[in-house]
């Protein structure tokens, strides 16, 4: 990247951190990356040390939320290279946000070589145990200062990581949600913005209030279909196939649950991408053809589920068949550990950043 500058910090709080011990989303790392969209251009791409940034009341993200995310981990191989896993897929990915809610798109090849370069110089961060990794989010949005609804000129991406543990450090509960509905088909649920999130925080509120740990969304013309988690992807697996609901638009397109994709189709286990209504998954559970649920996400990786509650049917999914969930876990984690060969190079080594003397 032309221009990018490098300020690093005098108080590096790494040898603070409790690496055994880790949280999830609460701890930073010591640098950021920050460009800014000044209408035209993207200008003056910088690392520095992390601080707080001041905000314009006017800050038309804070008031009409144009703003997106991505979240990518990396992870240490066992000769203590920094890898990164596919981040070129997080790149096409957050232009896609981009697009959706009309914002800039970041060349491909700038946000790329910007997680290199941060991940690089924070690779000290990167935790080496097990179930935990180095979580990198970059993210844009609106800086615009403005009452009155229109699309931001300028805008500032950025880029912060922080060493993470498991995101669901146990089996998790599901709640189907019956009468708030994630994403309809033409809104923005594949894009990965800010107010999706928000928008579940209510219903998921009210489904932790009976005891689940997040809700399972269904389509939202017919309240018939399951869509994903919000956090997750989902996966159900039958005896004979696995399946997974297509992305139609108001899906996110998870680049975990494309992986994981990728590792079953390779075993010649038949998965199929289509609409997967709740009546089916009850008929096959009630038949004891439905043996496993699980989901993926970057932060989640593969989580298990243990119990689906769809109204009044409850379904437990016993930890004897969790086989498949944890295998493809197993098969991400030795990929972006190094111990298994990456034969379909999903990981690549974080280039770094040349530092000023
Ligand atoms: C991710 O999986 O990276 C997400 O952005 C979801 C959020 C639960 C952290």
């Amino acid at each position: 990247m032309k221009n990018l500058s490098v300020e690093l910090t005098k108080n590096s709080r790494v040898h603070e951190i409790d690496f055994h011990n880790l949280p999830f989303g609460k701890i930073i790392t010591d640098h950021m990356f920050q460009i800014d969209f000044d209408g035209d251009n993207w200008v003056n791409p910088r690392i520095s040390p992390v601080e707080k940034m001041s905000i314009h009341p006017m800050n038309m993200a804070l008031h009409y939320g144009q703003s997106i995310f991505e979240g990518m981990k990396a992870s240490r191989s066992k000769d203590g290279v920094p890898l990164l896993f596919r981040p070129e897929l997080h790149a096409v990915r957050m232009n896609a946000s981009a697009k959706r809610m009309c914002m800039p798109e970041l060349p491909e090849e700038t946000f790329v070589e910007a997680v290199h370069a941060l991940v690089g110089l924070e690779q000290e961060w990167i935790p080496k145990i097990e179930g935990s990794a180095l979580y990198v989010r970059p993210f844009m949005f609106a800086m615009d200062e403005m009452i009155g609804v229109r699309a931001s000129f300028t805008y500032k991406f950025m880029i912060i990581c922080l060493p993470v543990g498991p995101y669901y450090p146990k089996p998790i509960k599901l709640l189907v949600e019956e009468h708030f509905i994630r994403a309809a088909i033409g809104g923005v649920g594949e894009a990965k913005t800010a107010g999706n999130y928000a928008a579940a925080l209510y219903p998921s509120k009210m489904g932790r209030e009976q005891g689940y740990d997040q809700l399972l969304w269904l389509d939202a013309e017919q309240r018939k279909y399951v869509q994903e988690v919000g956090t997750m992807n989902i996966f159900f697996r039958f005896k004979d196939e696995v399946i997974t609901p297509s992305t139609n638009g108001a899906i996110l397109k998870g680049i975990t649950r494309k992986s994981a994709i990728e590792i079953m189709r390779d075993r010649g286990i038949t998965v199929n991408e289509r609409p997967l209504s709740m009546e089916e998954i009850i008929e096959r559970y009630d038949d004891g053809d439905l043996i496993e649920v699980f989901g993926t996400g970057t932060a989640a990786l593969v989580a298990n589920v243990e119990e689906v509650k769809y109204g009044v049917t409850l379904m437990r999914f016993d930890s004897k068949n969790w086989d498949l969930s944890l295998s493809i876990r197993d098969e991400i984690n030795q990929i972006r550990f190094g111990t298994l060969e990456d034969k379909r190079s999903w990981t690549i080594p974080a280039k770094g950043v040349q530092v000023p003397a």
